[in-house]
């Protein structure tokens, strides 16, 4: 396994390994979700990258770009557990060098959900984002389901400018009681962790009353919101039930709704998903 820290030496490299590379964008802080990606990454092509870049234009100016975790030394050992060929960690003076003034937007489906409670989010993602597909060339990449929209965002993107290349959505991997990895649940303390499962099992409150026969989303919406709402260290963001595909707002669900959430726990804002027909 082999590091790159320049973005010129980055292209060399994958211009010597064109159509044989599966790219892995991350903002490191490794957990069990990366790795799904990178172990499924390995099956896919001959050359796997890992991308560590805790990009600055995807932070709001009162967001968590300075306490965002930060590991590579661990980092490197995971990636190296996982079959990565080579990382790629980017300084943001060579993503964004003095008089940097271009930027990707996908206008329609940032407007909803993240996009409207993290104005500039998207537009930092699908930027980044396409910077990567430029400088590594990967006939895939592959991201979590987690970020449902960010995903839904990066295949509009990809599709509307024709970037040559697959995208690959994984599942959510979980903690045993139900908690979604995600690198900020290092930032929560003992009682904040324990609050966090709030998000998980409203999900599952949904999707047992959707089983149940409820079909209005005010109903359901009811039922997943009781349980954040118990929950004194839990303040919603937004909790939607949206059409998976255009993200548009719904009145009665089926098995293919996504039900959204974002919630703060403490000061950590978190996100998670699922389709209410999801067993
Ligand atoms: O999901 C993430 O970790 C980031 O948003 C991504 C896709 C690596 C872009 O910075």
């Amino acid at each position: 396994m082999i590091i790159i820290e320049s973005v010129a030496q980055m292209q060399q490299f994958a211009r010597e390994r064109r159509g044989q590379i599966a790219l892995v964008p991350t903002m490191g802080y490794l957990h069990e979700g990366h790795a799904s990606l990178m172990v499924e990454a390995r099956k896919r092509a001959e050359t796997v990258v890992l991308s560590i870049f805790v990009n600055p234009t995807q932070f709001g100016v009162n967001e968590d770009l300075d306490s965002y975790p930060r590991d590579l030394e661990r980092d490197q050992r995971v990636a190296l557990e996982a079959g990565v060929d080579v990382i790629f960690v980017p300084k943001a003076a060579d993503m964004y060098p003095q008089g940097y003034q271009s930027w990707v937007n996908v206008e329609e489906l940032t407007r909803h959900l993240c996009g409207a409670s993290r104005p500039g989010h998207f537009r930092g993602v699908t930027t980044v984002v396409a910077k990567l597909f430029n400088i590594v060339a990967p006939k895939v990449a592959l991201f979590g389901n987690k970020d449902f929209q960010q995903l839904a965002v990066i295949r509009r993107m990809v599709r509307d400018l024709n970037m040559d290349l697959e995208i690959v959505g994984m599942p959510i991997v979980r903690e045993a009681d139900g908690l979604a990895m995600s690198s900020r649940n290092a930032r929560l303390d003992e009682g904040e962790r324990q609050s966090a499962l709030c998000l998980s099992r409203s999900l599952a409150a949904a999707r047992a009353a959707f089983a149940g026969g409820e079909t209005s989303v005010q109903a359901l919406a009811g039922v997943a919101l009781a349980v954040i709402e118990a929950e004194d260290a839990a303040q919603v963001d937004y909790l939607e039930f949206r059409d998976q595909d255009s993200l548009e707002a719904l009145e009665e669900a089926d098995e293919r709704t996504l039900l959204a959430l974002a919630v703060r726990v403490g000061s950590v804002r978190l996100i998670d998903n699922c389709l209410l027909g999801e067993r």
